[in-house]
């Protein structure tokens, strides 16, 4: 891959190829006004919503939202990797890829080619005669058909013996040095894998970047890695996905384990569609190469307290590339290693297929066994947590599982779905994923008034006087401007009963002293005029006024972005609505004033 000089490939396809016609010659294209539409080649649809812009080198899909341009497209179309999708292009339209042969390339190409005939020395170490190695990984299940599958190897049990092999076939001292197959000391080098059974980390072109040195029996460290190089970035891998690639398309789904073994045996098993991210945590851009293949995914670390939390922060990376992520706990054995050998592939798939839990009800069950839900602090806490959870979904699925755990932990509904409403940025540190279209809001709610907190405490009051409002203001978490006064109202609505007026003293029970003075200064000093109803009126046109001076900030927004962007990607008809909610919005307010 190294060698070739991709950027000028890349200015070539941007400069001479159609995107109309790349994309035409695999869908039939019609003209529709300035562009051209079609359906989706990427989701199934019967109306055309598939736009593309030859002058924008560009596409759009309205209704799934992929776009990019000619080389995304065929990217993913045919499931390539980016580099893969420039050399199609190019081989298609007759543009000549050129060498550079920088210093740097022409070293990756040396580096690649040392690990290769590592890898290479190891295999023939391990299957040419009998070795220490070969019979582990025998005793540990694996055939020889499985070895050589995913060219496992033997360092054998000398001091130096692929140093001197490497060395012999025109490796140099610094190649070996800079890949970490060789330490020096004293000037003389010497392996520094020995010993071990030896996993080759391949790359999806096939390529080998690295090794994972496992040691025979116990011992310490129990997997030696090769170090970072420039081959090697381990934040960009996946071990096995060279082999399991196809499968994963074939499948519709990867199975996502913690270590080399796991992906093995389940390969062997015939559960191939597996991929380990070998002890690191998982990071984003291992998220984005999976992807490349499917959307699916299911987590399969192993079921100790460390795989449970590697699980835990796994489900938000994948979450966060866009994935549809599950977690699958094996309930007998260590991991999925341990499992499949002594329940074979159907016993695992059975597991799968009863046991894997979306991603947010493993959040919460994992959650549930933090809490005593007898005891009404404990009970608010996890109740919040649920909220916190739910809150980095997209409403969809938010309102099914608010729905779902509303009836799961007989809480209100609707109190649930304040909850999941309100924005409290303290709610972040839980790691979760938080919409991102509410930054502006909460930016905005950030500056609080004295006429905000006047508010709440009138809303407060109110409720103490008719625990009734309490629902009727289940549409605006936003009245609760105060750490205390959210507080005051999560403890409500913990107690809520329809029919019950609350009593302080209760309320106070869940709340801490400053918490509870605020609470009696509240009703000690508020008085609610003649009716409560009109009050309660005022303060719902109140927040109906916050609300509305905000829609107009969202809408100018909007409209201004909508300028930014190309004008076949916007919908004309959304925007009309827009001006007109715009126009309506201010007639309100100068109504007012
Ligand atoms: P595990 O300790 O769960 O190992 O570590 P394992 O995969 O079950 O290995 P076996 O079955 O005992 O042989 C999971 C992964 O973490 C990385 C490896 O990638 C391993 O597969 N790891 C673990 C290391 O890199 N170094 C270590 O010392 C231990
Ligand atoms: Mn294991």
């Amino acid at each position: 891959m190294s060698g070739k000089n991709y950027s000028k490939a890349v200015e070539d396809i941007k400069s001479r190829v159609s995107i109309v016609e790349v994309i035409g010659s695999v869908t039939p294209l019609k003209r529709a006004g300035s562009g051209y539409m079609c359906c989706c080649p990427f989701h199934k649809e019967k109306t055309p919503s598939f736009s593309v812009s030859e002058s924008r080198n560009f596409y759009h899909c309205f209704g799934c939202g992929e776009s990019g341009d000619a080389i995304k497209f065929v990217q993913k179309y045919y499931n390539l990797d980016f580099q893969g999708a420039v050399e199609r292009l190019c081989q298609q339209y007759g543009i000549v890829i050129e060498e550079t042969r920088s210093g740097d390339d022409q070293k990756r190409d040396e580096y690649y080619e040392a690990n290769r005939l590592a890898a290479r020395y190891f295999y023939d170490t391990l299957s040419k005669s009998a070795n220490k190695g070969y019979e582990y990984m025998a005793k540990r299940g694996l055939s020889a058909k499985t070895m050589q599958w995913f060219g496992i190897g033997y360092t054998g049990e000398g001091w130096s013996g692929l140093t001197d092999h490497l060395l012999k076939n025109g490796v140099s001292r610094e190649t070996l040095l800079a890949l970490g197959l060789s330490s020096e000391k004293n000037g003389k080098l010497f392996d520094k894998f020995r010993s071990r059974v030896m996993f080759p980390i391949i790359n999806v072109r096939g390529k080998v970047i690295g090794f994972g040195g496992r040691i025979i029996g116990d011992g310490e460290p129990k997997y030696l890695n090769s170090p970072e190089s420039p081959v090697y970035l381990k934040k960009l891998n996946l071990y096995g996905i060279n082999r399991s690639k196809d499968a994963i398309l074939r499948e519709g789904f990867a199975i996502l384990v913690e270590g080399y073994m796991d992906c093995v045996s389940l390969y062997q098993s015939g559960v191939e569609n597996v991929t380990a991210s070998c002890g690191t945590a998982l990071t984003p851009e291992q998220a984005k190469l999976l992807k490349r293949y499917t959307k699916k995914v299911v987590l399969c670390y192993d079921s100790d307290k460390a795989g449970i939390n590697a699980a835990l922060r796994g489900i938000d990376v994948l979450r966060e590339a866009g994935m549809e992520v599950s977690v699958l706990n094996v309930d007998d054995g260590k991991d999925p290693d341990e499992y499949v050998k002594k329940h074979g592939k159907d016993g695992f798939l059975d597991l799968l297929k009863n046991k894997a839990m979306p991603d947010v009800d493993y959040k919460v069950s994992i959650l549930r066994g933090n809490y005593d839900l007898k005891d009404q602090t404990q009970g608010i806490k996890f109740f919040k947590e649920i909220a916190s959870i739910i809150r980095g979904l997209s409403p969809v699925e938010a309102d099914i599982y608010i729905q779902k755990y509303a009836r799961e932990y007989s809480i209100s509904e609707g109190a649930l779905r304040r909850e999941v409403e309100s924005t409290q940025p303290e709610k972040e540190k839980s790691g979760q994923i938080v919409a991102r279209q509410d930054v502006s809001e909460s930016r905005q709610q950030d500056v609080v008034t004295a006429a905000d907190v006047n508010l709440e405490r009138m809303l407060i009051r109110l409720i103490m006087v008719k625990s009734s409002y309490l629902d009727k203001l289940s549409g605006y978490p936003e009245g609760f401007v105060t750490a205390k006064g959210r507080a005051i109202k999560d403890a409500m609505e913990f107690e809520y009963k329809p029919g019950a007026e609350f009593e302080a003293s209760s309320l106070a029970n869940s709340l801490t002293d400053e918490e509870s003075e605020y609470l009696y200064r509240i009703i000690d000093n508020i008085q609610i005029g003649d009716s409560d109803e009109l009050a309660f009126a005022d303060c719902i046109e109140r927040l109906d006024d916050k609300r509305a001076a905000k829609r107009v900030h969202r809408i100018h927004d909007i409209l201004e972005m909508a300028d930014a962007m190309p004008e076949e990607v916007v919908d004309q008809e959304q925007i009309n609505k827009l001006l007109t909610e715009l126009q309506t919005l201010q007639n309100r307010n100068r109504g007012k004033n």
